[in-house]
């Protein structure tokens, strides 16, 4: 990623100065560490802010026009914050623009800005860039504008943006912990009560790793409603069980799936029993954590992954390639898919002493079989969005 001055200059070659506040904002990219696909249903995460991330340059305009520079896919464009809709050509614009309308009715008044950003957040990998650009432009609005918008509501703010104008139905983790991660730490957000709980993650004896596929299947978005969708049908079919308030998946407690499942169509019962035993797998995996229990940490994030696999039925070949790979190696504690799946990543936890004969071996082996090369990261858990600099 360039360096701020570097950025500045481009930002200068692409603008001319208005005179007016400008600065300089991030947003990080995340992963999930355990639970997947419990946000929707009302449960429980525990992902980390990591170290990749959009950077956003921005100058406030007398006007109501804004004007975006990516520096990624090295194209401009000029939108007037009076007519916002979704634009089919610049997809990735639509996550700008569902931001802007969103603050705009949450009744925060907007000027228009001349914006730039690069992002180093590998694409559609299932790290959250586009929560993350979601966030950037949330704080670059807010601040140019001087709103006092605190992160729990950006972060709210941001899903209502990719919900209700990108029109893909998430949950609340990615926006959450883009904003809200804290370096060091892991976020256990009760996707209920949205309170969560910072969770120390710094033992020098133990590394996250994210290995990339390289693979994304078109399937995430409509898959992803399918089993929104699956999810409640098995909420119904337990309120009308359960003789007391059933609000989703996340009040349905283990033994009383087993109690009823065999009731349940076949596919409807597996779906279910992925999220209410992540719910689970989660509050036992803090628990270990808190403890500094890795390799019990590790053995949930096996069961994660299994789960997923045949339960939830989210993974594909070369997910479950890199786990079985990953799980070969010494020093490997635990790996799992992250994210909603379909390709994208794998993320995990290794004795530290391994990282290098991991790196090689997984590279090597997963180019052999499937012959592509894989992208693997050394991560560590970082902090949520901020300021750079306001000038
Ligand atoms: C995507 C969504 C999240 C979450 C995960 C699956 O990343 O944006 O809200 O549902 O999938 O855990």
């Amino acid at each position: 990623m360039q360096d701020l001055n570097k950025l500045w200059k481009i930002f200068k070659e692409k603008y001319t100065d208005t005179g007016l506040v400008k600065g300089a904002f991030s947003a990080p990219g995340r992963v999930n560490l355990i639970g997947e696909h419990t946000d929707y249903n009302e449960g429980f995460v525990l992902p980390v802010a990591i170290d990749k991330k959009i950077v956003m340059l921005g100058q406030l305009r007398e006007d109501r026009l804004v004007q975006v520079f990516d520096l990624v896919y090295k194209t401009k464009i000029t939108f007037s914050l009076d007519s916002l809709s979704p634009s089919k050509k610049e997809s990735w614009a639509n996550y700008l623009m569902g931001v802007m309308d969103e603050i705009q009715k949450a009744g925060y008044p907007l000027q228009g800005v001349n914006l730039v950003f690069t992002s180093n957040i590998p694409q559609r990998a299932g790290l959250s860039s586009s929560a993350a650009l979601e966030v950037v432009t949330a704080l670059t609005m807010a601040k140019l504008n001087s709103l006092e918008i605190k992160p729990l509501e950006m972060a709210h703010l941001c899903r209502r943006a990719e919900n209700n104008f990108v029109g893909v139905a998430c949950g609340i983790m990615d926006q959450y912990v883009s904003c809200l991660g804290q370096k060091n730490y892991a976020l256990f957000i009760d996707c209920r009560s949205n309170d969560y709980e910072l969770i120390p993650l710094k033992d020098p004896n133990y590394q996250i790793i994210i290995c990339n596929s390289k693979v994304q299947r078109g399937l995430v978005d409509s898959e992803y409603n399918k089993r929104k969708e699956e999810c409640k049908i098995a909420t119904e079919f337990f309120k009308h069980k359960l003789n007391r308030e059933i609000r989703a998946l996340r009040d349905i407690a283990i033994d009383e799936y087993e109690k009823y499942q065999a009731q349940l169509p076949e596919i409807i019962a597996r779906r279910a029993r992925h999220v209410i035993s992540e719910n689970y797998r989660v509050q036992v995996g803090v628990q270990a954590l808190r403890e500094g229990n890795f390799s019990a940490f590790g053995q949930l994030m096996i069961e994660s992954h299994r789960s997923l696999k045949n339960d939830y039925e989210v993974s594909c070949a070369e997910l479950d390639l890199l786990v079985d790979l990953a799980l070969k190696q010494e020093g490997v504690l635990g790996a799992r898919m992250t994210g909603a799946g379909f390709g994208g990543c794998t993320v995990n936890l290794l004795k530290r002493d391994y990282v290098d004969f991991f790196k090689e071996k997984i590279k090597k082996e997963y180019k052999k079989i499937t012959g592509i090369n894989p992208d693997v990261y050394l991560t560590a858990p970082s902090g949520g969005a901020k300021v750079i600099e306001l000038i």
